[in-house]
C-alpha cells in the first residue's frame, strides 16, 4: 500500500485504529535460548517415554537362496523396550520456528521369528539394538483465529544407520537372511514409526498445552485482559518472540480505548528464560477500563476510615481551617468523594513508573435528615511513583504519593485558606485512600502463563515506554503442584 493510499484509508479512523491495533502489541512474552533448553529438556524426556511405547508392523515375505530355493519369513510381535535420547539440542531457525536435532540415539526392541523353507520349519526370537539413530524435527508456530498460539510439526526426519541382531538359537544363516532381506524394510518402518509417533506427540500433548495460554483472564468483577496473539510467533537467532494485545477490557461493555500501543524495543537481555515487555498502553488500559466503570471513585465517611487513624471527618475538625462551618453546619458528619475527571495516564521511562492524576475532591456535610450539603470542590495533584514487583505470576504494585499540590475549584461555604487544609488532605490521601488503592494492587494481575508454570528469579527494568520483566521458569509436573 502506497503512502497515498494509506493516508486515504486512514480517513477512516476506525480503520486506521485496526491497522495500527494489529501490528504494534501492547505486550510481548520472549522466550530465550535458556528458555527453549529448559523447554526441551521436559520435551525430551516426554518424548523418550512416547517412542518406547511405539509398535512396529509385522513383517513377512520370502527371499531366494541360491541352492537352497525359497525361504518364507515372518517377524512379529516386535516391540520396544526403551528408547533413549541422549544428545538432543533445540534451535531458532529466524523466521521458520523451532528446530530440534536428535543424535545417536538408540533403542532396543525384541520380537519373534519364524521361517518355512521346503520342508524346514523354524522360529524363535530375537532382539534388537538400533543405534546412530538421527531424528530432526521442526516446528512451526501460529495462532488460531481467537488468538491462542499453536504448534505443529513442518517437517520430520529419521535416519538409523545401525541395526544390530541377536537371534537366539543356532541359525547363522538367519543373520545373512535378516540383512539381506529384512533389515531395510524393518528400518524404513522404523523411521516412519518415529516420525509418526513425534506429530502425534505434538498435537496430542504439546498444541493442547500450548493452547492453555489463558488469552483472556478474567481479574475482578469489573475488567479482563486480553492477551491473544496479534501474530504469530516470530522466531529470530537469538529468541522466541510472541506478540500479545495486552490490554484490558471491560466485562460488562467492551470497547474500543482511544489510544495505541507504541512499539517496543525490548534490549537483547539473555540471562532469563523468558522476558515479559510490558507497555505502558497495558497500564493505561487498565486506567481507562477501572476509570470508565466508575471505580476510581471513593466515598469516605467515618466509617471506613481504619481504627488507629486519629481522624474524625465532621465539621468541628474542619472549622478550625473554615471557621464559618461552625455556624453554617454545626457538628455534623462529613463524606468526602475523590474522583478523577478523567482516567490517570501512566508514564514509564528509565527512571521507573510514575502519575501526575488530578483528583477532584467534594465535601459535604451531612445533615440530620441524612441529605448531603456540598461544602466545596478541591483538585488535588500529585506525582505518584509505583513500584513493581511480581508474585505467584501476578504483576504487583505499591503506589507512593509524594508531595500534594490543592486548589480550589468551588466553595459552598464561602472563601477560606486552601493551603491549611493540605495536611487534612495528606491524610485523606496517603492513610485512607492510597491503603485501599495499594490493596488491589497488591492482589496483582495475572501475566500471561500456561499452566503448571511458576516464576523465579525476578528481574524488574525500566525503559521507555514499557516495563521489562525477567524471571526463570519451573514447570511443575501434573499432581505436584
Ligand atoms: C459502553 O461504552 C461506551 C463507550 O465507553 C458508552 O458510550 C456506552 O454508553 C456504554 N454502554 C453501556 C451499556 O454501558
Ligand atoms: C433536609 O433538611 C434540610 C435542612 O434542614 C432541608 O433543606 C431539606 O429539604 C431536607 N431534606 C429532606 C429530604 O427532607
Ligand atoms: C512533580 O514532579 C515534577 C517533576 O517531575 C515537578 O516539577 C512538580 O513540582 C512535582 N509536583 C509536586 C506536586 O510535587
Amino acid at each position: 500500500m502506497g503512502a497515498q493510499s494509506l493516508a486515504v484509508a486512514c480517513g477512516a479512523l476506525a480503520l486506521c485504529l485496526a491497522l495500527a491495533r494489529a501490528s504494534n502489541p501492547g505486550f510481548v512474552v520472549r522466550i530465550t535460548q535458556a528458555g527453549l533448553d529448559y523447554a526441551h529438556q521436559h520435551g525430551i524426556a516426554a518424548l523418550e517415554k512416547e517412542l518406547a511405547q511405539l509398535k512396529l508392523p509385522d513383517l513377512s515375505g520370502d527371499f531366494r537362496i541360491w541352492h537352497v530355493g525359497k525361504v518364507q519369513y515372518e517377524i512379529s510381535r516386535l516391540s520396544l523396550s526403551s528408547f533413549h535420547l541422549p544428545y538432543s539440542q533445540i534451535s531458532l531457525v529466524p523466521d521458520v520456528g523451532l528446530q530440534v536435532s536428535i543424535s545417536n540415539a538408540f533403542a532396543e526392541l525384541d520380537g519373534n521369528w519364524r521361517i518355512k523353507m521346503n520342508l524346514i520349519r523354524g522360529y524363535g526370537s530375537f532382539d534388537l539394538r538400533v543405534e546412530n539413530v538421527y531424528i530432526k524435527i521442526q516446528l512451526r508456530l501460529g495462532s488460531d483465529t481467537s488468538g491462542r498460539p499453536t504448534i505443529d510439526t513442518s517437517a520430520c526426519t529419521t535416519r538409523i544407520s545401525s541395526v544390530r541382531v541377536h537371534f537366539s538359537g543356532r541359525f547363522g544363516w538367519l543373520y545373512n537372511l535378516f540383512y539381506k532381506a529384512i533389515e531395510s524394510r524393518f528400518r524404513k518402518a522404523l523411521e516412519s514409526k518415529v516420525c509418526e509417533r513425534v506429530s502425534k506427540s505434538v498435537r496430542s500433548e504439546l498444541q493442547p498445552y500450548v493452547q492453555t495460554l489463558p488469552v483472556t483472564a478474567k481479574i475482578d468483577a469489573i475488567a479482563g485482559i486480553d492477551y491473544s496473539l496479534v501474530a504469530p510467533p516470530t522466531a529470530t537467532a537469538q529468541s522466541l518472540d510472541v506478540d500479545l494485545k495486552g490490554e484490558f477490557f471491560s466485562l460488562a461493555n467492551r470497547s474500543t480505548v482511544p489510544f495505541l500501543p507504541l512499539a517496543l524495543a525490548l534490549p537483547p537481555d539473555h540471562d532469563r528464560m523468558v522476558y515479559f515487555g510490558v507497555s505502558s498502553y497495558f497500564f493505561n488500559t487498565a486506567s481507562f477500563v477501572y476509570h470508565a466503570a466508575g471505580a476510581l471513585v471513593f466515598e469516605i465517611t467515618n466509617s471506613v476510615i481504619p481504627k488507629g487513624i486519629e481522624f474524625r471527618l465532621d465539621t468541628s475538625t474542619f472549622s478550625a481551617f473554615i471557621p464559618q462551618l461552625e455556624e453554617m453546619y454545626p457538628h455534623m458528619e462529613m463524606k468526602v468523594t475523590l474522583s478523577t475527571p478523567s482516567a490517570p495516564f501512566l508514564n514509564i521511562g528509565p527512571d521507573g513508573l510514575s502519575l501526575k492524576p488530578v483528583v477532584d475532591i467534594q465535601t459535604y456535610a451531612i445533615l440530620p435528615n441524612s441529605t448531603l450539603a456540598p461544602l466545596f470542590l478541591l483538585s488535588l495533584t500529585g506525582n505518584v511513583s509505583a513500584v513493581i514487583d511480581v508474585k505467584s505470576g501476578y504483576i504487583v504494585g505499591d503506589l507512593k504519593v509524594g508531595r500534594l499540590k490543592l486548589s480550589l475549584k468551588h466553595s459552598d461555604v464561602g472563601t477560606f485558606q486552601v493551603l491549611m487544609l493540605q495536611s487534612i488532605m495528606n491524610v485523606l490521601a496517603s492513610n485512607i485512600l492510597l491503603p485501599r488503592l495499594n490493596e488491589r494492587l497488591a492482589e496483582g494481575f495475572p501475566l500471561p502463563l500456561p499452566d503448571r508454570i511458576q516464576l523465579s528469579n525476578i528481574l524488574v527494568g525500566f525503559h521507555q515506554n514499557f516495563l521489562l520483566l525477567g524471571a526463570d521458569v519451573q514447570y511443575q509436573p501434573q499432581g505436584l503442584r
